[in-house]
């Protein structure tokens, strides 16, 4: 099943449930968030499940694109993406987590063909403030699937403070078809987790007290290109159809090893999602992970051949990438963008190999020596650490 499929198959099944579908999608939060980038399928709603009635109804479904720059350094291994999509469906105060439940086991067995026998829960067992979920034990073992209780693991929070509550998460056997899955999701990683969800029952206020909501909610999300990932076979996510063109043009033109590669593809991705989106490389907030992302790449790229160029991208993976995101920007500008800040960086680090010559630098430098390549020559700290290792 292709993404396209998985994501008409997910919206549709929601729809037919009485779901409106929410689109738009973007990145960016509103500007009273204090949050850079949308991180979850439930952010943009934050206000409606906190109470505020929802235009569309109290039974929603969305597709959301999410950055999460908290596993930057992960990116490279086989499934941390910077910029990914979050399959979401929510009950603002309408039906219960039970309901959400039996609808989650059905869509994965039915509209995705997975087999009861290769699905594990987890269930908040409790801790000292809030008891264990029975409500999601019972329907679980109703329904038959093997559940594992939990603690901290079954608890989502949006952030230290703010909404939360007890989730219960879905994972499927990932491990060799032909026999039995083994041990169980805290004890064997080919359990993979693909979708949770969270009675959002809570707010957690300043004082670290927790209090319930006038309005029980439930809020799903599944990662869509961890599920494509699953339901296409592949270990990685970089081997699903997601990834397609980028894995058959970005080798040819760039010969890199496969961790590095990867973080291209994803930097990359995600880089052209985020310009999308409309920002644009400076030196704070958005624009600041903006460049970070860029950097990286051109880091990347330049480490054993300093002629590669952002000139060379196929066009193709511009498009796809656009396309893919829902996002109406032409493939000109956004490539525009990025060579730009290639040659800014390119004249930065020029500018940096010239002043880390000189004789003063030679030896460890101080907080004051930063400070001064920072403040005077524009040179991050991290980036005089770049131009210094051998
Ligand atoms: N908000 C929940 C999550 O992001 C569904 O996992």
């Amino acid at each position: 099943m292709n993404t396209d499929r998985i994501v008409s198959t997910f919206t549709d099944y929601f729809r037919e449930h009485g779901h409106e579908l929410v689109t738009g999608g973007t990145l960016l939060p509103p500007p009273s968030d204090p949050v850079l980038f949308t991180t979850s399928g439930m952010h943009p709603l934050t206000p409606h499940l906190e109470g505020r009635p929802h235009p569309q109804g109290r039974r929603l479904t969305s597709v959301q694109r999410c950055l999460r720059t908290t596993d930057l350094d992960e990116v490279g291994d086989r499934t941390h993406l910077t910029v990914f999509e979050m399959l979401g469906s929510w009950s603002l105060g309408d039906y219960g987590h039970s309901q959400s439940l039996r609808w989650g086991h059905e869509l994965l067995r039915d509209g995705f063909g997975i087999p009861p026998e290769r699905m594990h829960v987890t269930v908040f067992g409790g801790d000292d403030e809030v008891g264990p979920d029975d409500e999601s034990l019972g329907t679980w073992r109703e329904l038959g699937l093997p559940v594992e209780l939990t603690s901290d693991e079954n608890w989502w929070s949006h952030g230290p403070v703010g909404l939360c509550g007890p989730d219960s998460e879905i994972f499927v056997w990932t491990g060799d078809p032909g026999t039995p899955p083994q041990g169980s999701p805290t004890t064997d990683p080919r359990w993979v987790e693909v979708w949770n969800h969270v009675s959002m029952r809570y707010r957690r206020l300043e004082d670290g007290g927790l209090q319930l909501l006038q309005q029980p909610n439930v809020d799903t999300g599944m990662g869509l290109e961890r599920l494509a990932t699953v339901l296409q076979g592949h270990d990685s996510v970089y081997d699903s159809d997601l990834f397609e063109p980028w894995t058959r043009l970005l080798p040819p033109l760039w010969d890199l090893d496969e961790p590095s590669t990867r973080l291209v593809c994803d930097h990359l991705r995600s880089g052209i999602a985020v310009i999308g989106d409309g920002v644009r490389p400076s030196n704070t907030g958005r624009g600041y992970v903006l460049r970070r992302l860029t950097r990286r790449v051109l880091t990347t790229l330049w480490r054993d051949d300093p002629s590669r160029t952002l000139s060379d991208l196929p066009t193709e993976l511009l498009g796809h990438t656009l396309d893919h995101f829902r996002q109406p920007g032409d493939t000109g500008r956004v490539r525009g963008v990025l060579v730009d800040e290639e040659r800014r960086f390119g004249r930065l680090l020029e500018r940096g190999r010239r002043v880390l010559g000189r004789p003063r630098f030679e030896g460890p430098l101080s907080d004051e020596d930063y400070r001064y390549l920072h403040d005077t020559h524009g040179l991050p700290r991290d980036l005089v650490t770049t131009l210094r290792t051998p």
